[in-house]
């Protein structure tokens, strides 16, 4: 695979595809955690003199239509705040004005175009649709780890007509996740919860091969018990809950805290409980808690995870954190990811 640092971007109009999956509010960027993860890798392209970059993003699933809830839009005016500049803003890639716009581009100039998935062929992988997206450009960039589990054509489709490589975001949650899938020190605990069995149960599985010991808890855990699902030895369910089964109840907390403080690698994804509800809260506190004051090296990602260490304002207490939800889990669970396999492939 490429890195920024194996291609030359001077002179180059460069197509950077990021995920701006972002939520909105009120027609504002809620939380801009993903647009700032881009900035790295957006500041070392324009450092080179006369390289100009078109940026594409998803937003949400508008199901291949234009739909102004998941306009992109709100994110352009943020994304020009965050850098202090002027985003040009591109309706649509791929008629007249679009073309004009994209080869009338100045020096150093950024463009954010409109949504990528407004366009059913994204989503259909579609070839032609990515032949004519990344025609006027020299270099794609793919910094949208977290879209790496999607075969759409921005993510699997352009590296097979255009010179590729990762960006800076891309580069470091590889080094970070491969790390997670090897870990480095003994014991090795993973920490997995949250809701959705289906893509937990590979997970847990796989991490059952790789870590000491794997920690399950939330409805994972609950469905898991209940299917009567066996798993290796080192995965420890709860032995107690609240409330039925909203949280995990405090004989399993204390037994979960004594094995994360034993720990000297620790990857964590999903909360202990229905945290969204403050009674349910507990368990997931309190395995933060534990987890932040462990010595042990701390990968954390998932949605729910992130949005909970950010409320805690505890970003700084992880040495990584995955942008990647979906991607994260795939990556984990020892899965070929699209985006990086087309990366990998690109010649
Ligand atoms: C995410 O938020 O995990 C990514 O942006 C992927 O979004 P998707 O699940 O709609 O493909």
């Amino acid at each position: 695979m490429k890195y920024l640092k194996d291609i030359d971007f001077k002179n180059k109009r460069v197509l950077l595809r990021t995920d701006f999956n972002v939520p909105l509010e009120n027609g504002k960027v809620k939380d801009d955690w993903r647009i700032r993860a881009v900035l790295p890798t957006i500041k070392y392209i324009l450092k080179q003199p006369k390289s100009k970059i078109v940026i594409i993003s998803h937003l949400g699933r508008p199901e291949g239509k234009i739909d102004p809830k998941f306009s992109l839009r709100p994110v352009a005016k943020k994304l020009g705040e965050i850098i202090g500049r002027k985003i040009v803003f591109i309706e649509d890639m791929l008629n007249n004005e679009g073309n004009d716009i994209i080869r009338s581009l100045g020096e150093g100039e950024i463009a954010l175009a409109e949504n990528i998935r407004f366009y059913p062929e994204e989503e259909k992988d579609d070839e032609n649709f990515a032949i004519n997206l990344c025609h006027h450009f020299g270099v794609f960039v793919n910094d949208a780890f977290s879209a790496t589990h999607r075969a759409h054509a921005t993510v699997a489709q352009i590296p097979r007509f255009k010179p590729s490589c990762a960006g800076l975001l891309m580069e470091k949650e590889i080094d970070e996740l491969s790390k997670a899938l090897k870990p480095p020190k003994r014991p090795s605990i993973a920490v997995i919860g949250g809701a959705k069995i289906e893509t937990k149960l590979p997970l847990i599985e796989s991490l059952a091969d790789i870590y000491d010991v794997v920690l399950v808890g939330g409805r994972v855990a609950v469905e898991a018990q209940e299917k009567k699902i066996a798993f290796k030895q080192n995965v420890v369910f709860p032995d107690d809950y609240i409330d039925g089964t909203l949280d995990i109840g405090p004989k399993t907390t204390e037994k979960y805290k004594m094995a994360i403080s034993a720990a000297s690698f620790l990857v964590w994804n999903g909360p202990m409980g229905k945290f969204e509800e403050e009674k349910y809260r507990k368990g997931t506190e309190e395995i933060y808690a534990a987890i932040i004051s462990s010595d042990a090296y701390k990968i954390a990602g998932g949605g729910e995870s992130v949005e909970f260490i950010n409320s805690q304002n505890g970003a700084d207490k992880f040495d990584f954190i995955s942008s990647g939800g979906g991607a994260m889990l795939e990556f984990l669970s020892g899965k070929k990811l699209p985006g990086i396999v087309a990366l990998e492939n690109n010649l």
